[in-house]
């Protein structure tokens, strides 16, 4: 169709700056939002001017110089995380002042900074302040406040006390212990029902960047949607999907919306069942370090995923023991619809969040009694999984770093 989805002006991540061809694009880029149903007209990023988002919401406006003391300079050792919009903070406050507090002291919060070079930034910042300055649900990240002073843009959010689900199922080291069984489906739940509250919004909001470092998890394993820098309104009236540029992170974005730019809720539940897949797995959704054949998990997995004999080998060895045949299966065949080629055939959230529901305490196997300390050591139960994983343990490096974070940008064919 000859479709120029974006101009790229810039990269705004510096950290972020390699292309990587087909396995994943660590880059955001400043860009308008194209109608792809006029080819020219741009959207703007939600039917509310900026005055009226920053208004109308309950949020605190905090000054930069409280920030900046809250987070001691924007400490880099209390760097929480980095996404493609920016650098993520710990910080403490006075919680009835919201001025700055004595580290270990008052409410602790997170604040991101936005890279503060383009407008690209801006939307995103402003995308956040709407949706979670309007919404607030127990699986939803609470945005406290916000900072807009000069050419600073920064978010203030609730701490999460155990970080995002990436580090959780990806990070290898000490402090981040693999996920037993039962807390991913714990995990899987509190983020499908995160999903389901926004489809079901009175305004459906469609989430479009879900992905493991998106799912936050606080101190009781409840998960919690932070980053809404993507989101967007879902279609209105009669109509069956909303028009965007294509925007998302590799290996999670849906094959119609990235063929067309057509955006619906099914798009965030394709999303959903990689995510799932990732959980069920241990593996990430692109990982060019796997052998020729493993990078692309969904393709590698699917035809595993409703096999009795084939279950085990996508099946994170780390938890094996931990759940029954029957709950594997179920988990499995839940990815299975959500990964559907055809958007119609996938669930709708609430559909995903009934079977979840049904999996959280499954009396059918009697799970050997674990903790978070020892889930690394393979657990075998007499009613457990039969089978032996072929590629049972990953290599472990000891570090992260060597995989190339997967961030949100703009995804072309
Ligand atoms: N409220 C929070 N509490 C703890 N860690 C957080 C919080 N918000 C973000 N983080 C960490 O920072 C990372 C990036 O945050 P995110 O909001 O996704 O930024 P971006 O919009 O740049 O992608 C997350 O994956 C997580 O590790
Ligand atoms: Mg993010």
């Amino acid at each position: 169709m000859g479709i120029c989805w974006s101009v790229r002006i810039k990269a705004v991540s510096p950290s972020h700056t390699s292309a990587t061809a087909s396995v994943g694009v660590n880059a955001k880029f400043v860009s308008k939002d194209f109608d792809l149903s006029g080819s020219t007209g741009s959207v703007p990023p939600t039917p509310r001017s900026e005055g009226e988002i920053l208004q109308s919401s309950n949020l605190k406006s905090f000054n930069f110089s409280d920030l900046k003391s809250a987070t001691r300079n924007f400490r880099p050792d209390s760097v929480l995380g980095e996404g493609g919009f920016g650098s993520v903070f710990k910080g403490w406050i006075d919680e009835h002042a919201f001025t700055a507090a004595k580290p270990g002291t008052g409410l602790v919060i997170a604040v991101k900074r936005l890279n503060q070079e383009g407008l690209q930034g801006h939307r995103e910042w402003l995308a956040e302040i709407n949706y979670l300055g309007q919404f607030q649900h127990p699986n939803l990240v609470k945005l406290i406040g916000y900072c807009l002073e000069e050419e600073h843009r920064l978010l203030v959010y609730e701490f999460m006390p155990r970080g995002s689900l990436e580090n959780h199922l990806f990070r290898r080291g000490s402090y981040f212990q693999p996920l037993s069984w039962k807390l991913r489906m714990r995990v899987a739940l509190g983020a499908a029902k995160g999903l389901a509250f926004l489809h079901n919004a009175a305004t459906q909001v469609i989430y479009r960047d879900f992905k493991t470092s998106n799912i936050l998890i606080d101190s009781s394993y409840n998960a919690k949607l932070s980053d809404f820098g993507l989101a967007k309104d879902g279609p209105v009236g009669d109509k069956s999907h909303v028009s965007t540029r294509v925007m998302g992170t590799y290996g999670y974005a849906a094959p119609e919306y990235l063929a067309t730019g057509h955006l619906t809720a099914r798009s965030d539940v394709y999303s959903f069942g990689v995510v799932l897949l990732e959980m069920l797995s241990g593996r990430r959704a692109l990982d060019k370090n796997r052998p020729n054949g493993e990078h692309n998990l969904v393709e590698w997995a699917k035809p595993c995923l409703g096999s009795k004999r084939k279950i085990f080998r996508v099946l994170d060895a780390r938890i094996e023991g931990q759940y029954s045949l029957g709950e594997a299966l179920k988990a499995a065949d839940l990815a299975l619809q959500c990964l559907s080629v055809e958007a119609k055939l996938r669930p709708i959230m609430d559909k995903v969040v009934a079977t979840l529901e049904q999996l959280q305490d499954s009396k059918e196997v009697t799970r050997s009694s674990h903790n978070e300390r020892n889930v690394n050591r393979p657990i075998r139960s007499s009613t457990g999984p039969k089978y032996r994983r072929r590629n049972a343990i990953e290599p472990s490096s000891g570090k992260a770093a060597s995989y190339p974070r997967p961030s949100a940008s703009p995804l072309y064919e």
